[in-house]
């Protein structure tokens, strides 16, 4: 690793904690101090398997040597100009190269920093391109935390509590949940769920005024809850009836994620307009808003615009994650990996009562605590004690729903059956200690 110039050794833990503001919620008081691989280290020596990945961001691992490789490169030749000045090489080519991986008529793309910022540039597209105010989104769904994605946010109540108001014209409906409300059957969840999108379509809102339907096709921080097909499917047709925009947040799902390029793709359908971040730049920041041209220009020269979307550093790091998930075959490496890390938690499942359930796709994988199977009441404080544990053994996971029940696995892409192993196995025995 490369040396860092500090005037004296610091304890970041302290010192963070009296001069960062507490209103950042922390899964761990680790003291980080640097990454390899798929292995973090503390400032203590300990080594993590890093099946958190920065939150679904460092997709390809710490410092993977392609992108730091076009980073550094990348420094080296002009770290800022601002998009609005004209154009530059990694941008074009991080574009074009993104457009590639995605169906027509998805063929251009905004450069923002971040996935809340992609999610508010969408929402204004989809307002301003059809002249209508309204957006539907679903509950638990997790967008961001300005005031546009946090409008669409109702994955934890402390999230929007105190905040408002919020956007006007949004409308949460349910998402389609099968384990909690329809004893694991997804045709009875699906129909549910469409019945209510009609019902809401035909009594309480004029879907003429209705811009966009908002969804993530696998339910992130809300749960790790995928979407049936057959739901996306039936979001699509409503949205071709109605003239309203389907945007798929595929922030945390999108980039090799779910043992596909894209989350939508399981499902054989097309968004109109398609929300990346996380992953795309490795962990540096960046974020995308793709839809067709005749969106964008709908949308309007000047409609929008960013200081620091899309910059050249953060897009070289991007066009090298996106070389790297081609030349190593990235995505089928995900699909299987993640198909011998589900069978594996399927197998833990069968034989301890406190897993509920076990769902997700492709290394979006989560695995539901639950304290009695009789009323499926979720089990927080345990999955809480399993993530202590497992990081105390050196696997690190997180959580999410709203009751923080359960745990997420977001091993990166690159991740070798070995790792999926062992990782499986130190979740086991914290898990039969618990
Ligand atoms: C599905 C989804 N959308 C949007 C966001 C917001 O992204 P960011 O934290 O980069 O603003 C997240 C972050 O977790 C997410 O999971």
């Amino acid at each position: 690793m490369a040396e860092q110039p500090m005037t004296e050794p610091m304890d970041a833990r302290e010192t963070g904690r009296r001069f960062l503001s507490p209103v950042m919620a922390r899964y761990f008081e680790r003291d980080w101090s640097h990454g390899d691989g798929h292995r973090l280290f503390d400032v203590d020596g300990n080594s993590y398997l890093d099946f958190a990945t920065g939150i679904a961001t460092t997709i390809l691992g710490h410092r993977h040597p392609r992108v730091t490789a076009a980073v550094h490169a990348q420094v080296d030749r002009i770290s800022h100009v601002m998009n609005g000045l004209g154009y530059s090489e990694p941008v074009s080519r991080l574009a074009e190269r993104l457009v590639a991986t995605l169906p027509a008529p998805l063929d251009s793309v905004f450069f923002g920093n971040s996935g809340a910022e992609a999610i508010e540039g969408a929402i204004k597209l989809a307002r301003r391109s059809t002249g209508r105010p309204g957006i539907v989104a679903f509950e638990g769904g997790f967008h961001g935390r300005t005031y546009g994605a946090l409008s669409v946010t109702s994955s934890n109540p402390n999230y929007r509590a105190g905040h408002g108001p919020l956007l006007p014209e949004v409308h949460l409906l349910p998402y389609p949940q099968a384990f909690r409300e329809h004893g694991g059957d997804e045709a009875a969840a699906t129909s549910a769920a469409l019945g209510i999108v009609d019902e809401f379509l035909a009594t309480s809102v004029d879907p003429q005024s209705v811009a966009a339907l908002l969804i993530e096709p696998v339910l992130g921080e809300g749960g790790y809850v995928p979407a049936p097909v057959a739901f996306l499917q039936g979001l699509r047709e409503r949205a071709d009836r109605y003239g309203m925009l389907l945007i798929a947040d595929e922030v945390q799902t999108g980039y090799g994620r779910t043992g596909r390029m894209w989350g939508f793709e399981h499902a054989g359908i097309v968004p109109d307009v398609v929300c990346a971040a996380k992953g795309i730049a490795n962990g540096l920041p960046l974020g995308a808003i793709v839809a067709s041209r005749e969106l964008h220009e709908r949308w309007g020269k000047g409609a929008h615009g960013s200081t620091f979307g899309g910059n050249p550093v953060s897009c070289a790091a991007g066009v090298a994650v996106l070389e790297t998930i081609a030349a190593e075959n990235l995505i089928g490496n995900a699909a299987e990996c993640g198909a011998r890390l589900e069978r594996g938690l399927r197998d833990l499942a069968a034989g301890d009562r406190r897993i509920g359930d076990v769902r997700g796709r492709g290394l979006m994988l989560g695995v539901e605590l639950i304290g009695d199977p009789a009323t499926l009441a979720p089990d927080g404080e345990l999955a809480d004690r399993l993530i202590a544990g497992c990081a105390d053994a050196g696997l690190l996971l997180l959580t999410c729903g709203a009751a923080h029940n359960v745990v997420r696995w977001l091993a990166p892409l690159n991740v070798s059956e070995a790792e999926i192993d062992e990782g499986l196995g130190i979740f086991t025995g914290v898990l039969a200690a618990a």
